[in-house]
């Protein structure tokens, strides 16, 4: 079928509805179009680069009216490092659109019409809030730099002063690239698939303020002696130096290998009152004041009395599972990544909790098994990756008959498919916190 569009041709349309990757959606003859940094409400003029079967790509040309909400980004990685979409709107109304997006995702990927979706709990400050960062290494005719690719590509762009990281780690990363540069170190080109460095990866602890620094190589020499040794001696905030080694194709930033070359094994942080130690493999909420937010959330969903057997799915370093054991009988986490399970082991330790157990599998394994064999829950709480849960773990978690699901979710159009399918099953949305 003849499309409305051409690809390279200008075309003026009206920005109605934002994707869940903050693009602005506009209509041309009714048919969907997607333009980064455009804002609900604006009229502009769009270039198409891409036309798929349902839907078209375009890039921003000008903007002929603009929204009351537009300001200016804060940040000059802004629209090149792929981390932050909505910058460039104010920020309550990008909470307010954060919101609009989980009700429209419900509605349309989930058929679910009447749940009530709150207003987003947003941040005070919502700047120099991310405790990681991974960092992209490339070279250019100012030699070797820490930055980003241009979203969807192996196109690298340095990186400059970010206001979503501290002053500390930004001072960090420009002495990182300097030592590297004074040491004749190679970057890694993801094109040619030859070099050696190819990301580093920063760990800030908000409670402590120890920092741990992962060098990811692409072969298991160790060229950065020299480095690391500086780093120590001009940054004592640095308590954890690993080379982590990577000789993958895929874009996975982290190999399996990691060495620790400086230091000790763990940074530590805290949520709350718990302390929370955190190796380089492991999944750790990026904001820890909003993981906090999060998790207070989490517990409240899960009305428990103190009788309760729960489960925590995809349980990471066992954050959730802890807050949970609180006041549950036993908190049970599952997780694929070993050494987050180790992890949240040593977490339950420090912390004196001892109603925990914590299981390496897939979810979508275990669960299943679990109840085949008479496994019961009170609360199940899961927390996937985008993808959202397997199927096989729905239908475990139905079969296991829990009185409350908590689901919290990194992706609109996951979660609503994943609800549509409990509610198919006899569950019922109560409520929705983005
Ligand atoms: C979004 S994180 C949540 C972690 C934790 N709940 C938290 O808040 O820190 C998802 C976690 O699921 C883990 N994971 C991914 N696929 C999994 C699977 N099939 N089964 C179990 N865990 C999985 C990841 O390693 C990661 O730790």
């Amino acid at each position: 079928m003849t499309k409305p569009i051409k690809i390279d041709e200008i075309y003026e349309m009206k920005i109605t509805g934002l994707s869940h990757a903050g693009e602005g959606i506009g209509r041309i003859k009714n048919f969907a179009v997607f333009v980064a940094n455009a804002i609900p409400g604006e009229e502009v003029l769009v270039k198409i680069t891409e036309v798929k079967k349902n839907f078209g790509k375009g890039q921003l040309q000008e903007i002929l009216i603009s929204s009351q909400d537009r300001v200016e980004a804060s940040c000059e990685w802004f629209s090149n490092c792929g981390g932050c979409q909505l910058q460039h709107i104010k920020y309550p109304r990008q909470i307010e659109l954060k919101r609009q997006m989980v009700e429209d995702a419900l509605k349309k990927i989930g058929s679910l019409e009447n749940v009530q979706v709150l207003p987003t709990l947003g941040m005070d400050n919502p700047w120099r809030y991310r405790n990681k960062g991974v960092f992209q290494v490339g070279e250019g005719a100012e030699g070797i730099r820490l930055g980003f690719y241009e979203p969807g590509s192996y196109d690298f762009v340095p990186g400059k002063e970010s206001f979503l990281f501290s002053e500390k780690v930004n001072d960090l990363v420009h002495f990182i690239e300097e030592k590297l540069n004074l040491h004749k170190i190679k970057a890694f080109d993801r094109k040619t698939q030859k070099g050696y460095l190819r990301n580093v990866m920063v760990r800030e602890s908000k409670a402590t303020g120890e920092i741990m620094v992962v060098f990811v190589t692409n072969n298991n020499e160790w060229l950065l002696e020299p480095v690391a040794e500086e780093i120590v001696s001009q940054f004592p905030e640095v308590v954890s130096i690993y080379q982590n080694i990577n000789q993958g194709k895929s874009p996975h930033i982290l190999g399996r290998v990691d060495r620790l070359v400086r230091g000790k094994a763990v940074i530590q942080d805290n949520l709350g009152d718990f302390i929370f130690n955190i190796s380089p493999q492991s999944f750790f909420q990026v904001n820890n004041l909003q993981a906090h937010v999060l998790y207070a959330k989490a517990f409240e969903y899960a009305q428990l009395t103190g009788c309760e057997t729960v489960i925590d799915a995809y349980c990471g370093i066992g954050t959730i599972t802890l807050f949970m054991a609180q006041k549950a009988h036993k908190a049970i986490g599952i997780e694929i990544v070993e050494a987050a399970i180790k992890d949240a082991e040593e977490n339950a330790r420090i912390n004196g909790v001892k109603n925990t157990e914590f299981i390496i599998g897939k979810a979508e394994e275990w669960l299943p098994q679990w109840v085949g064999e008479g496994g019961r829950a009170d609360v199940i709480v899961v927390d996937p990756p985008r993808k959202g849960c397997a199927p096989e773990t729905l239908e475990a978690i139905v079969e296991a008959k829990p009185e409350r699901v908590v689901y919290v979710s990194c992706n609109p159009a996951t979660l609503a498919r994943d609800l549509k399918y409990l509610v198919a099953q006899g569950y019922k949305v109560q409520e929705v916190q983005p």
